[in-house]
Formats: C-alpha cells, sequence, structure tokens
C-alpha cells in the first residue's frame, strides 16, 4: 500500500473505530492524569476575567498552551482536513503540526495538501513532521524540503518503532537514529521537536536527545490514541494474523504520558502529547513540567466536518483549561507552573520506582 492511501487509511480508521488505550484494571486512562488531583484553591485571590492563559512556545505566542498535533496530508482526500485544522489554529491563536510529508517527498503532487496549512494560517505557529526513517532515506536536504513546503516555523522528527515494528511492511531499521537528529538539529536553522506517537519518552532517551541539540521534547505518551490500536484494525481487514496479535497484545504498550512529562524535563521545552483530552489534562500537565499540551484525536471528527466544529471543540479545551487556572489560583500560566498538586496510584508507584520525588509538587 503507498503511503498516499495509508494516510486515508489511518484517519478513516481514527474518525471511526475505538483506536484508545484501554482504560486499566481500576477503570483508569492510562495517561496516569486521573492520578493527579490538583489542589484545590477556595481563595484564590484572582479575577476569573484577567486571567491570562497566553504562553511562549519555541519564541512563538500561543493564545494558550494547546497545539493541534501532527496528523494528516499526503492525500488529495486530507487536504480539507488540514485546511479545518489550519482555520480554527489562526482563529484562536493557537500552533498546529502536519502530518508526515513523507508522501509529498515521494510524489511533489501532494504538497499541496499539506501547503494548505500554511496558506489558511498565515500567522500560526506550524510545524513539520518526518519520521527518523526518513531522515535515512532523504537526509538534511529532504528535511530542508519539508520545511520549506509549509513555511514551517519548526520541524517535528517522529519515532515510531512501536507501530512499524507491527506492521508487516514496517521499517523497524532504527540504527543511527541518533547521530540523525543530531545532524538534523546542527545544520536546521529553526527548532527540531522530536517527538513520540503513542509509548513516550523515558529520561534515558530524553537525554540523548538533549545531548543532540534537540529544542523540545513531545512527549506523545501512553493514553490517547493507540497506534497498535489501529495496526490490529489494519491487519483484520487484511486477515494479518500476526500484525493482528502483536498489535493486541501491545496495545497499551509504553510510558503514560505523565510520567513521560516528568521523566523528559531536563533543559528544553517539553510538549504533553497524548490523552490530552480536557484542559483539566492541560493544567496538569503544566503543573508537572510541561511548557503545552498537543491533542490529536479529538480534532479527527470535527475537522471532518468544517473549522466551525474544530473551534467548538478547541474553545473546549479553553473553557476548561480556564476554569482549572482559576481553582488553583494562578493568574498567569507561569503560577500555573507552581500549583500544587498530588500524585498517587499506579502513576505515584510507578514515578518513584523510577526515582522521582514526587512529593515536590504536593509541598510547593
Ligand atoms: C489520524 C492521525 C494521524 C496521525 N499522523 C501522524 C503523523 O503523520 N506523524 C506524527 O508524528 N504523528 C501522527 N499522529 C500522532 C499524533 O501526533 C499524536 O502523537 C497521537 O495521536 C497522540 O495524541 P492523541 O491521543 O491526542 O491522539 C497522528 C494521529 C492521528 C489521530
Amino acid at each position: 500500500m503507498s503511503t498516499s492511501n495509508r494516510k486515508v487509511e489511518h484517519l478513516e480508521l481514527c474518525a471511526n473505530r475505538d483506536v484508545e488505550s484501554h482504560r486499566d484494571e481500576h477503570n483508569l486512562k492510562r495517561t496516569g492524569f486521573e492520578d493527579i488531583t490538583m489542589v484545590h484553591n477556595a481563595l484564590p485571590e484572582i479575577n476569573f476575567k484577567e486571567i491570562n492563559t497566553s504562553t511562549v512556545l519555541l519564541g512563538h505566542n500561543l493564545a494558550f498552551p494547546l497545539l493541534i498535533a501532527s496528523m494528516t496530508g499526503g492525500h488529495p482526500g486530507t487536504k480539507q482536513v488540514n485546511e479545518s485544522l489550519a482555520i480554527a489554529a489562526q482563529e484562536l491563536g493557537i500552533g498546529l503540526g502536519v502530518g508526515s510529508q513523507r508522501a509529498a517527498l515521494e510524489d511533489p503532487d501532494l504538497q499541496d495538501s499539506f501547503r494548505i496549512v500554511r496558506d489558511a494560517a498565515p500567522d500560526a505557529f506550524v510545524f513539520g513532521n518526518l519520521g527518523v526513517a526518513q531522515l535515512k532515506e532523504y537526509g538534511v536536504e529532504g528535511v530542508r524540503q519539508a520545511v520549506d513546503m509549509i513555511d514551517a516555523n519548526a520541524m517535528a522528527i517522529h519515532l515510531n518503532f512501536l507501530q512499524e515494528v507491527i506492521q508487516p511492511e514496517g521499517d523497524t531499521d532504527a540504527t543511527d537514529g541518533l547521530e540523525l537528529i543530531e545532524e538534523v538539529c546542527r545544520k536546521l536553522k529553526i527548532p527540531v521537536i522530536v517527538k513520540e506517537t503513542g509509548a513516550g519518552i523515558s529520561r534515558e532517551v530524553a537525554q540523548k536527545l538533549c545531548k543532540a541539540g534537540v529544542s523540545a521534547i513531545d512527549v506523545g505518551g501512553v493514553g490517547g490514541t493507540s497506534w497498535a490500536g489501529v495496526e490490529v484494525y489494519r491487519a483484520h481487514d487484511k486477515d494479518e494474523p500476526m500484525g493482528e496479535h502483536l498489535g493486541n497484545l501491545f496495545w497499551d504498550w509504553g510510558i503514560p504520558t505523565s510520567v513521560s512529562v516528568i521523566e523528559s524535563n531536563l533543559s528544553v521545552p517539553v510538549i504533553a502529547t497524548g490523552g490530552i483530552r480536557t484542559g483539566l489534562d492541560i493544567a496538569k500537565s503544566l503543573a508537572i513540567g510541561a511548557s503545552a499540551c498537543a491533542t490529536a484525536l479529538p480534532l479527527v471528527r470535527p475537522a471532518m466536518k468544517g473549522p466551525q466544529d474544530v473551534k467548538v471543540k478547541l474553545e473546549y479545551f479553553l473553557a476548561e483549561f480556564k476554569a482549572a487556572m482559576f481553582l488553583t489560583g494562578s493568574a498567569t500560566v507561569s503560577d500555573l507552573m507552581y500549583a500544587q498538586l498530588v500524585i498517587t496510584g499506579r502513576t505515584g508507584e510507578y514515578l518513584k520506582e523510577r526515582g522521582f520525588d514526587t512529593s515536590r509538587f504536593a509541598r510547593r
């Protein structure tokens, strides 16, 4: 199957099938956010109407700390989806990524489905996207082409080896990945974001990425869209029992998003992605160290309908986020980053086993 057709198949599966991580045995989502409780401030001493939700990420202003995560482009049928996302991002003053631009490197006729994002969002923080495997194939020159295609403000390099190991056609040669990332960081003039796509980033990997010179880490943790899950449906439809078996076994594999934010918090901004479903998830992410969040799946169906539906969904995120800021007495995003919270349950245990002192969030 061509890269281009696979893009449409992914979009349709994400719109119509249950592709999220399963809840755990306590019926909790796997992001870990349900184990995080922000400490309520009964006397916030701020005016809700004066709350400032704006922030700066990699030198760009965001009206609130949310990005539309990398999703699509690469097939003529995806152009309208990208246009809807871009119009909404432009109007609300947030940033957005495009999906993997590999298809357009293979077939320049497909560039249009990506370029629409810059056309519809001339002022937004827009970031490009390629997989680490394409660095090997197309080199820094390919990355530059992807940047120019959409006049990108930053470039995201995605890591998706969980998905690749399940796909029969997957690219499972991960050798030289770090060297290739290091080379792109050195040679590209715009910031490089390295992003996982649903299995999370550990402290050890984050340390290597920081050393390689990345400008931000998008943790893409467990708890939202499961790409192993997506591959289960594809394998089933194609009668590939091994892919279906592996996808089911590894459906919830990886590091929960909240844990990964804490693990990745070193010297560069951290973006929390993977199961960000409410503005409260955004508030919790920032309070544990993220600089911004990104969301993908909740916007798929709205984007298929049009920009207005995307805007409505994003406005819910904003209203929820602002309510959380008010109830923690946070007049600004910087205040929110010091809001008190308690981490319990499986997430607390996981972090303690990994050597993180969670009590510092509760008593600051
Ligand atoms: C339809 C769809 C397509 C995606 N395509 C890409 C892609 O091309 N490149 C990429 O880096 N991530 C891609 N992602 C992953 C998202 O950027 C994000 O990391 C992941 O879906 C977790 O966020 P969520 O739980 O909010 O969906 C895609 C996600 C969706 C839902």
